[in-house]
């Protein structure tokens, strides 16, 4: 059945008075404009896929991470469909009192198999996964080590922590081993993206797997632009670079690959069981809705049976990216599908966005906080679905503009 499309929305609505208490705020968005730091709020038309309508404009889609083309797929609306007819839509309750369906337990069942760990645990999505388990893993007196470029969920999950927080340098195992050396005494955690999703770069993790056992401290990797790229099963970089057995704590999500939505911790059965008493936002949150359980489940079966998808979308990226460069774009990062074309400053990343768009294609701009001050990028994210002639548009663009 065709889903029909709603008319574009206007984002220009009219703004009543602001209360004085308020005002602030208006003072702040100013400043943002000032830096070339606001952002449109828009409006996707459809569904995700190679191409994407955006606030009424068709444009291949370079903005999504959807890297396996799951995210339109119609066997994953086919499953939530089912799971909805099944179990209905609204879960009713956390997972700890009556919210967590049997689609919702055949998911943990699935994930946990994917990962060859003992349990794995779903969380509302991925960022309250990283979050409340940081928290529950450390508190006041302990230490953690946290890569520079970890994603914003990481770094908010230490805050709440209260455990002190040192930062290294990205990827910077030699300063990691110095400050796991001289942390002084309670439970140390090391935590790290294992793909970058703004840089595309790769965790070293034997090296920090290495550490962690030296200096008796928990490895906890963040796998969300990892979970069913790499690895042999599609379980993500632990799997691939061989080394699971060395890290305790292993956060995956379902909303970019798998196509679907949430979070998930995979690990040891006591570990999974200390996070269901303890990490809050598994407590205190309603369990993910059984359509959503449904398609996730279904995309992970996909991962088994698809398993091309993954090796195609590799290879592919390996080739863009050494096209890219051979037209002179700065392309940051290793082979992986998340592509970023450095620009500099927020106001230039902007304006070749939008030359891109006019080009047709969408390939968004990513500025400050996502990245550093001066380190504006074009963020390109390949998918399975892209043709040859999206990838050779893209490349004519960028070279060309
Ligand atoms: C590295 C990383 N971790 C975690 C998340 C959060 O995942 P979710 O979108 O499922 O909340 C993201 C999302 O952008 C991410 O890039």
């Amino acid at each position: 059945m065709a889903c029909r499309a709603e008319p574009p929305a206007d984002d220009q609505r009219p703004a009543g008075p602001l209360p004085e208490p308020l005002q602030w705020v208006a003072d702040g968005l100013d400043r943002l404009r000032q830096r070339d730091l606001v952002r449109p709020r828009r409006t996707r038309h459809g569904r995700q896929g190679r191409e994407v309508v955006l606030d009424g404009r068709r444009l291949v889609n370079f903005g999504a991470n959807d890297y396996l083309g799951y995210a339109g797929d119609v066997r994953l609306t086919r499953a939530a469909s089912r799971a909805a007819c099944a179990e209905g839509f609204g879960a009713g309750a956390s997972p700890l009192v009556s919210g967590r369906s049997a689609s919702h337990a055949a998911l943990e069942r699935a994930l946990a198999r994917l990962l060859g760990t003992d349990e794995a645990l779903l969380f509302a999505s991925g960022f309250a996964a990283n979050a409340a388990t940081i928290a529950a893993l450390v508190g006041p007196g302990d230490t953690i080590a946290s890569d520079a470029r970890n994603h914003a969920s990481i770094v908010d999950g230490c805050r709440l922590s209260r455990a002190t927080v040192t930062v290294f340098p990205h990827r910077d195992v030699a300063a990691l081993g110095r400050i796991l050396a001289s942390a002084p005494h309670g439970r140390k955690l090391i935590v790290t993206d294992t793909l970058f999703s703004m840089d595309g770069t790769v965790a070293p993790l034997a090296d920090l797997c290495a550490l962690a056992a030296r200096h008796g401290a928990m490895l906890m990797v963040d796998e969300a632009h990892a979970t069913g790229v790499f690895g042999e099963r599609g379980s993500g970089l632990v799997e691939a670079s061989g080394c699971a057995d060395g890290v305790h704590v292993r956060v995956g999500t379902l909303s970019k690959a798998l196509g679907a939505a949430g979070g998930f911790v995979a690990g040891h059965r006591l570990l999974v069981q200390w996070l269901e008493h303890s990490a809050r936002a598994w407590v205190f949150s309603t369990a993910h809705p059984p359509p959503v359980t449904g398609a996730a489940l279904r995309a992970v079966e996909l991962l088994a049976e698809e398993p091309h998808r993954r090796t195609e979308l590799v290879a592919t990226a390996t080739v863009l990216r050494r096209r890219l460069a051979a037209v002179g774009m700065a392309v940051g990062g290793e082979a992986t599908p998340i592509l970023p074309v450095i620009v500099g400053s927020a106001a230039a990343a902007v304006a070749r966005s939008k030359r891109l768009a006019e080009a047709g294609l969408f390939v968004p701009a990513i500025r400050p906080p996502s990245v550093p001050e001066g380190e504006s990028l074009l963020r390109v994210s390949l998918s399975w679905g892209h043709s040859a002639d999206d990838l050779d548009r893209l490349v004519t663009a960028l070279a060309t503009g």
